[in-house]
């Protein structure tokens, strides 16, 4: 496949210049996205070169390349991965079809409102991370959080792209609103309630990283699967791009956790409060936060059982994750799965129909997925000869939605009163002054190797550069 020409206003691989219409309703949305980066984008940045990825073509090879850009001129490329030849609807009612190139008419709505809705996280998390620039821990930390923020932009594109080919004049509403709705307006707020919290500091930011950006990971696998195959190949190509967002969560964490198990060692301690006193975050805050991030993310999957979520799959729409890969007869009429309940004081699992609790296996999945990153940061902790040990909270901690919203859970997984609740939850949940603490050391080091006294350097740099490498140049 040929290199993407970035002489173009919208660089893509889509031949766009082919379609005058929709080529000229996407210049028309260019620029009110361009005043939204300015907006809501990364606060201050505008004048940085930024050592950035910009994805070139679609091949895994070479896909992307390196070199010193400003923000505003960072070229929202649409790409669609490769077509892949006679691909046909892999699951539901349809399966064995050609896959479809254009929306067939009967889910058109649904197709709409899952494209939204994904689409909807993309500018929220940039919204959410705008003023993390302020108080980066190091240069390379603070090139990482610009790279995301500006593959995020990108994914926007990708799923606007969808909205304008295919929507018709619904889409471009749709696109509009978009870039209208904001992380925590009261008004108009983004649609999952995850993408309207704050992302207030840097261990929030990592955490988001590898909970929430893995979040995405997991609902653009399942699209992927999509009978239509044009959100297929967008959210193909987008999962290229989520690794190294959940890569920055991932080492992130365990750069924090790194520096403070050095500390603890060097000064034999292990009180949270002589720990703060060395100026990093006690292992027991870092638990919090780790407790209110899952438990944040897990609700992003949706109530247990669904109609919607039966019907996206059976319509050949949403599938599961590593739908090709699951030896039955993806049609799951006759399927069971198991789900959480209270019954007599006390959470039982409940056998039923699985094309209802489709939710919930995503959910699985990505639980499953989640613990083994937090198995490799409690390494860093065995390896310092500590006995601390992070843990996942159960599923049923802190929920706000499904049926487990309706009762309190410890994160050990046992059913408690609302008194135990409160008496505990300071223990469980980041506190005011927890977060307090966390902000207190947010100070903004970008001299090119130096690191903020609580986080250890990165074992590498990116793209084989230098730790000490100039990775943004202020102007
Ligand atoms: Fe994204
Ligand atoms: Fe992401």
């Amino acid at each position: 496949m040929s290199t993407i020409d970035y002489s173009e206003t919208i660089p893509n691989n889509v031949n766009l210049s082919e379609d005058k219409t929709l080529q000229r309703a996407l210049e028309h949305w260019q620029p009110n996205y361009l005043n939204w980066w300015r907006d809501m984008g990364p606060d201050g940045s505008t004048n940085h070169d930024v050592y950035l990825r910009t994805a070139i073509n679609v091949t895994p090879e070479g896909w992307a390349n390196f070199g010193h850009v400003k923000m505003p001129d960072y070229r929202w490329g649409i790409f669609l991965a490769q077509a892949e030849e006679g691909r046909k609807v892999n699951f539901g009612e349809s399966k064995g079809q050609d896959a479809w190139q254009e929306v067939p008419g009967e889910h058109r709505a649904n197709l709409r409102r899952m494209i939204v809705t994904q689409g909807d996280t993309e500018p929220a998390s940039v919204e959410q991370q705008r003023h993390l620039g302020l108080t980066a821990p190091s240069n390379y930390d603070l090139r990482n959080l610009f790279q995301i923020n500006v593959e995020e932009g990108r994914h926007l594109w990708a799923m606007v792209y969808l909205l304008h080919k295919h929507f018709g004049r619904d889409g471009r509403e749709e696109a509009e609103a978009l870039l209208q709705r904001n992380s925590g307006d009261v008004d108009k707020p983004r649609i999952l309630e995850a993408f309207n919290e704050e992302t207030p500091d840097w261990l929030a930011f990592y955490m988001f990283t590898y909970f929430t950006d893995r979040d995405g990971k997991f609902q653009l696998n399942a699209l992927a699967e999509s009978g239509f195959d044009p959100l297929s190949r967008t959210c193909r190509f987008m999962l290229t791009e989520e690794a190294h967002h959940m890569f920055v969560g991932e080492s992130g964490i365990s750069r924090v956790i790194n520096r403070t198990c050095q500390i603890m060692k060097e000064f034999g301690i292990e009180d949270p409060a002589q720990v703060r006193a060395k100026g990093v975050i006690d292992l027991p805050t870092i638990q919090r936060y780790l407790n209110f991030h899952f438990s944040v993310t897990i609700d992003l999957f949706g109530a247990d059982q669904s109609s919607n979520a039966a019907a996206f799959y059976s319509a050949g729409l949403k599938g599961r994750y590593e739908e090709m890969k699951r030896d039955d007869d993806h049609s799951l009429k006759n399927s069971q799965y198991r789900i959480l309940e209270v019954a007599n004081g006390k959470l039982v699992e409940r056998e039923v129909p699985m094309l209802n609790s489709l939710n919930e296996l995503l959910r699985d999945d990505y639980i499953r997925d989640s613990v083994a990153g937090v198995g490799r940061w409690n390494r860093v902790i065995e390896k310092a000869g500590l006995s601390f040990r992070l843990v996942t909270p159960h599923k049923a901690f802190n929920r706000h939605i499904g049926p487990m919203a309706a009762c309190k859970v410890s994160p050990d997984g046992q059913l408690i009163s609302e008194a135990e609740w409160a008496a505990n939850a300071r223990n469980w949940l980041p506190s005011e002054a927890d977060r307090a603490y966390v902000a207190s050391l947010m100070v903004r080091v970008i001299e090119p190797g130096k690191m903020a006294n609580w986080i250890a350097p990165p074992p590498v740099g990116i793209n084989r550069q230098a730790i000490d490498f100039e990775y943004v140049r202020f102007n």
